[in-house]
């Protein structure tokens, strides 16, 4: 752009939720750029968090299969080992390919890809330090800013992640050696799947967990307590209700301290790898954002209204950086909507259906309310669960840990929260957030056809809680 010709969007950070919006505000014929310090497209999302992570998820469960499930399905192996730096090159592989794919559609959909780190000067001009050296600035009728997040360091600052021996989920992604002991402070989305990537790959992990239940926030107290059974019947070991005071490095190892969360007696643990997987924090480093005086609150997220509005004219926010849950497929949703907003003054995300998923095995998946949150708020609910040992997929599969529990408001029948555990959890999901999305009763997925044999025919019994049992039992 000249500057007789500014964008009409600029778009600041390259993740799920910026990159979504800058191709949606090109697609909607708006004069758009896109801004991305990191020298790839794709933010934490594909650099450095759900992609890798899932890539080395998917092959360590191989890897654990192939050790330890083989041989009861009549399959004999011998000499199963592990190559881990063609495991961590797949998992390389799978990240320059997708962050290459989002560049290439900039380039499809005409959105100009500015490789810099931006900084307001104003809230339509935008300085930028380019990658390559020099600055730039670019004028623009509208903003849309999709900074993300970054690692929430240990509060009180007594543990320092060197992304070697104490590392955060990124230092995780990449160790060059599995760790024969591995200890993991949160027990959260990151701590369970990481944990568990190690954990199979042969690692004796320990996790550490403040709280008296595993899973971070969201997840019904049911399905942790038995996600954590499971787990621990993989091998991972549990120390919830404990306080992690320190961590520090001594010859070779690293020497935790810990107490009880309420106080009490001081326990010392060691690993040789510790991961700091407490939370992220909204990211918002160099952006200058006194500059144009921007509104935040006390967690540091950026201030918006219901259409992602900041407090200034014309600057929206969306993704990690402001309110809600820290996952892609919500930041992508608002990147969507935020576009459409500019474009016509309409836009919409439902924030009562956004799923959330817990890579493990087996996957953890949840959509809508909890019971815990139902009973705090005096809702009048019903439940249906099923369990997958009388699943006939999965009793095939010699895949039958865990459930799937419908929750329906009990006066309308109308579904109000979906949890699962199980195989493909993550995948069944989507039926439940369908569902809720269309505001369907129990009685309208009871009574919609499921393919025998499949695993997802669960849902059925399931809403077979509330009112439909005559139906199914027909
Ligand atoms: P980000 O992806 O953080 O992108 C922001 C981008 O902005 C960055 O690339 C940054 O370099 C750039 N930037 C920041 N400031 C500037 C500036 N001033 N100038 C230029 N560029 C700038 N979510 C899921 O839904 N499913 C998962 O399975 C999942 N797995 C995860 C695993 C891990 C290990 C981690 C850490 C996260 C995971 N997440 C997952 C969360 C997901 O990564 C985030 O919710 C998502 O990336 C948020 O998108 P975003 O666009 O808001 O921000
Ligand atoms: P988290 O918020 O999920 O979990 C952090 C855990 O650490 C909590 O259980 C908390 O009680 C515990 N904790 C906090 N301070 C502690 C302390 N001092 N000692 C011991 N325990 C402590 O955060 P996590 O796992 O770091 O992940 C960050 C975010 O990344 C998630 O909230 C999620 O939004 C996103 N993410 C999503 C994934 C997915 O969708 N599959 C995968 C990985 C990350």
């Amino acid at each position: 752009a000249t500057a007789s010709e500014p964008y009409e969007v600029i778009v600041i950070g390259g993740g799920p939720g910026g990159y979504v919006a800058a191709i949606k505000a090109a697609q909607l014929g708006l004069k758009t750029a896109c801004i991305e310090k990191r020298g790839a497209l794709g933010g934490t999302c594909l650099n450095v968090g759900c992609i890798p992570s899932k890539a080395m998820l998917n092959n360590s469960h191989m890897y654990h299969q192939a050790q330890h499930d083989m041989q009861r399905r009549g399959i004999d192996v011998s000499g199963v080992s592990l190559n881990l730096s063609t495991m961590l090159k797949a998992k390389d592989d799978a990240v320059t390919g997708l962050t290459k794919g989002v560049e290439f559609l900039f380039k499809q959909n005409k959105v100009d890809y500015i490789k810099g780190s931006a900084s307001f000067v104003s809230p339509t001009t935008i300085s930028v330090a380019l990658n390559d050296g020099g600055e730039t600035q670019v004028e623009t009728k509208n903003v849309i800013i999709a900074t993300g997040s970054e690692v929430a360091p240990f509060p009180g600052g007594g543990i320092v992640i060197d992304e070697e021996q104490i590392v955060s989920s990124t230092g995780a992604l990449s160790l060059q050696k599995v760790p024969e002991k591995m200890v993991v402070i949160g027990g959260g989305v990151i701590g369970l799947e990481l944990g568990s990537v190690w954990s199979r790959l042969g690692a004796d992990v320990t996790v550490v967990e403040f709280l008296g239940g595993i899973g971070g926030v969201g997840i019904d107290e049911e399905i942790a307590k038995q996600f954590q059974r499971n787990l621990t019947k993989q091998g991972l070991k549990f120390k919830l209700n404990t306080k992690v005071l320190s961590a520090e490095k001594e010859n070779g190892k690293v020497v935790l301290k810990t107490e009880a969360a309420k106080g009490g007696k001081e326990e010392t643990l060691d690993a040789d790898v510790v991961l700091v997987s407490v939370g992220r924090r909204p990211y918002v480093t160099g952006l200058n954002i006194e500059a144009v005086g921007l509104e935040m609150d006390n967690k540091g997220r950026i201030v918006i209204d219901d259409q992602f509005n900041t407090s200034v004219k014309n600057v929206k926010c969306i993704g990690d950086v402001t309110f809600g849950p820290m996952l892609a497929h919500k930041a992508e949703e608002e990147g969507i909507a935020a576009a459409e907003y500019i474009k016509s003054g309409h836009g919409h995300v439902n924030y009562n259906a956004i799923p959330a998923v817990v890579y493990t095995h087996p996957e953890v998946a949840w959509v809508g309310k909890n019971e815990q949150e139902l009973k705090a708020a005096g809702v009048q609910y019903s439940i249906g669960k099923f369990n997958f040992t009388a699943n006939s997929r999965a009793k095939t599969n010699l895949d039958t840990d865990g459930f799937v529990k419908i929750i329906t408001e009990k006066e309308t029948d109308r579904i109000i929260g979906v949890h699962i555990m199980g195989p493909n959890a993550g995948e069944m999901i989507s039926e439940g957030v369908l569902a809720m999305e269309y505001g369907a009763s129990a009685e309208d997925v009871a009574r919609t056809s499921h393919a025998h044999v499949s695993v997802s025919v669960s849902i059925l019994p399931s809403v077979l809680g509330s009112t439909m049992l005559l139906i199914y039992s027909r």
